[in-house]
């Protein structure tokens, strides 16, 4: 069967995903994007893809709908979305907080849902989404997904709608955390002498490099840091001090911490 993707929003996280498909050899002829900004259509119609200003006939052959609206005005292109769905149309939403059970509603009581919470690094293919999909999605709906995500990155399906926010908590608000860390490493390098491009230069380089050994690597991430750490010795000294400061029980109640918004954002 052809595939045809409806994109309810043309903004970051759509262009994302569809730049990734693109690079995957997916023909602009396979998507249609609903938005209602025009220079949003503008730049998405000179790259080859059907663009329109709300949703209508156009939606009738759609076999993926992705909602990429911001949260706030989902409801109300739900509204307009719902009269063109195709009812074996699998519908993929990755508006943060918004539950199954309100986006059904939303969509007239349409079932094959998928919620994904992807996060920023979709944006250069090394992302992380966390999806989790209905009852009436089968193999070929959780497929047809999994391939879009594929597109950006990593996937990681949960078996329940909870887990949702507790991958928010991990993978989606996680680049906050490790800019926050990079950032620290950037002002500790200025500190000590160099030049702000080069103590950008740096921190990014020390967490490109360690996070590419802990990919490369299937052993414990502690023990990475065993590795690294002679007793006596200069990273030693450092992480001692972190230690004391308590960095790693800060990070890890921040996760908590995050993870209880998300559910209170999701309760509304
Ligand atoms: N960015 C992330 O890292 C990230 C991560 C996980 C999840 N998300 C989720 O992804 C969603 C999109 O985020 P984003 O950063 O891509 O937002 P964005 O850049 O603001 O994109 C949203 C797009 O939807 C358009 N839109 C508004 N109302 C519409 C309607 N009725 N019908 C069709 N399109 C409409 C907006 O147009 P206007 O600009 O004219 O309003 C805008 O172009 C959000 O729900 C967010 O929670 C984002």
């Amino acid at each position: 069967m052809r595939e045809k993707i409806a994109f309810i929003g043309g903004g970051n996280m759509a262009c994302a995903i569809i730049d990734g498909l693109l690079g995957q050899g997916r023909q602009p002829a396979g998507f249609l994007v609903v938005d209602p900004y025009a220079p949003t259509r503008e730049a998405l119609a000179a790259r080859g893809l059907a663009c329109v200003e709300a949703a209508g006939p156009g939606l009738d052959d759609a076999t993926l709908c992705v909602l990429a609206t911001k949260p706030q005005v989902l409801r109300e292109a739900c509204g307009q979305v719902r009269r063109h769905l195709p009812a074996d149309a699998t519908v993929v939403s990755i508006a943060a907080g918004v539950e199954l059970a309100s986006l059904s509603d939303w969509l007239g009581g349409h079932a094959r849902i998928v919620r994904a919470m992807p996060n920023t690094p979709a944006k250069v293919g090394l992302g992380m989404t966390g999806l989790y999909a209905t009852q009436a999605c089968g193999p070929a709906e959780r497929e047809r997904v999994d391939a879009l995500f594929a597109a950006v990155g990593e996937r990681i399906w949960t078996d329940s709608e909870a887990m949702i926010d507790a991958v928010t908590a991990v993978t989606g608000s996680g680049p906050g955390y490790v800019f926050h860390f990079m950032a620290a490493l950037e002002k500790g390098a200025a500190e000590l002498g160099f030049a702000p491009a080069d103590a950008r230069r740096l921190a990014v380089s020390a967490f490109r490099g360690a996070a590419a050994l802990a990919a490369s690597e299937d052993v414990a991430l502690t023990e990475l840091q065993d590795r690294v750490t002679s007793k006596g010795g200069t990273t030693y000294a450092a992480l001692s001090l972190m230690r004391e400061a308590g960095v790693a029980d800060a990070i890890v109640r921040g996760v908590h911490r995050a993870e209880q918004r998300a559910r209170e954002l999701s309760a509304g």
